[in-house]
């Protein structure tokens, strides 16, 4: 019944938000040579040595705590050989969206410090799950740190185009005490899950990403990439279970019954992933300021 104004409303959002920023060429070319299987170390590090700001991100954030490795990465070929391409990709996608949506100034609905812990922490638990069970999911981690990275991408975008709405969908959510993502469906009639989905068909971002963007408060809606869109929603879930979230007290949105299940999470090994969360934490701090701190 209400899919006539709903779709009205979100084509109009949608022409408003036209002018999102493109992804930088290098980062789009870098995108899919990753995703080619005939590329090399040294084509990636070509890529990549075309952008000054993007080869100092790549290397401080190589030779930083947050990847551990103990001796000096002095080059990008050797970033590229120790930390891997997709390792890259998930690096210059983030160093890439942190800049673009930047801190901004004056009055915001919600602290972008914040939200880019929620981001990261949900990039990490999803990323360190994927490599203890890589196995049993065959889901490639480097790709599901990306796709936590972007997941909640959708607000950024509510931030800087529908500001006004999205704040008032911010009230709603704290007085109703329910989830944000239910408070905008219920006062903008689209949610970011949904309006990241411009953002990921304007990047032309590989589908595993799209989709959790699109599906992260719905995996049982996605017909594709299943494992990885049900491993963010969870992954998500567990830093708000963690208090990592847009304010304190922030509601958590709804988990899909069958979710723990799919990823085979009984209550003990929950409960250890609530402790690694606060692990995450302290590492989230390292990446925020190694990719933040580079202009
Ligand atoms: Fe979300
Ligand atoms: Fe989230």
């Amino acid at each position: 019944m209400s899919e006539l104004p709903e779709s009205v409303r979100y084509k109009a959002m949608v022409e408003r938000i036209d002018r999102l920023p493109s992804l930088p060429e290098i980062v789009m070319r870098l995108v899919r040579v990753v995703n080619s299987p005939d590329t090399s170390a040294d084509d990636a590090a070509e890529l990549i040595e075309k952008d000054p700001g993007l080869t100092s991100t790549v290397l401080r954030l190589a030779n930083s705590a947050f990847f551990g490795i103990p001796r000096t990465i002095s080059s990008v070929t050797s970033a590229v050989v120790v930390l891997g391409f997709n390792t890259l990709r998930s690096v210059a996608l983030s160093a890439t969206v942190m800049e673009m949506f930047g801190e901004g100034g004056g009055a915001k609905t919600f602290r972008r410090d914040r939200f880019w812990r929620h981001s990261i922490v949900t990039a990490m638990i999803a990323r360190n799950f994927a490599r203890r069970n890589i196995h049993a999911l065959m889901i490639d981690p480097e790709s599901t740190f990306c796709a936590g990275i972007l997941h909640d991408i959708g607000k950024l975008i509510f931030e800087e185009f529908c500001r006004d709405e999205f704040a008032a969908a911010c009230n709603e959510s704290r007085t109703t005490k329910r989830s944000l993502f239910c408070s905008e469906g219920a006062v903008m009639g689209v949610t970011h899950a949904r309006i990241g989905r411009v953002l990921a068909d304007r990047w032309a971002l590989p589908l595993d990403l799209e989709y959790s963007i699109v599906y992260h408060h719905d995996p049982e809606a996605a017909d594709k990439a299943r494992e990885m869109v049900t491993l963010v929603h969870v992954a998500d879930l567990l830093a708000h279970a963690g208090g990592v979230d847009l304010w304190d007290g922030e509601v958590a949105p709804g988990m899909w019954p069958e979710a723990r299940s799919i990823l085979g999470i009984d209550d003990g090994k929950w409960a250890r992933l609530l402790e690694e969360v606060k692990q995450c934490v302290e590492k989230s701090s390292e990446f925020f300021s190694v990719v933040r701190g580079g202009e």
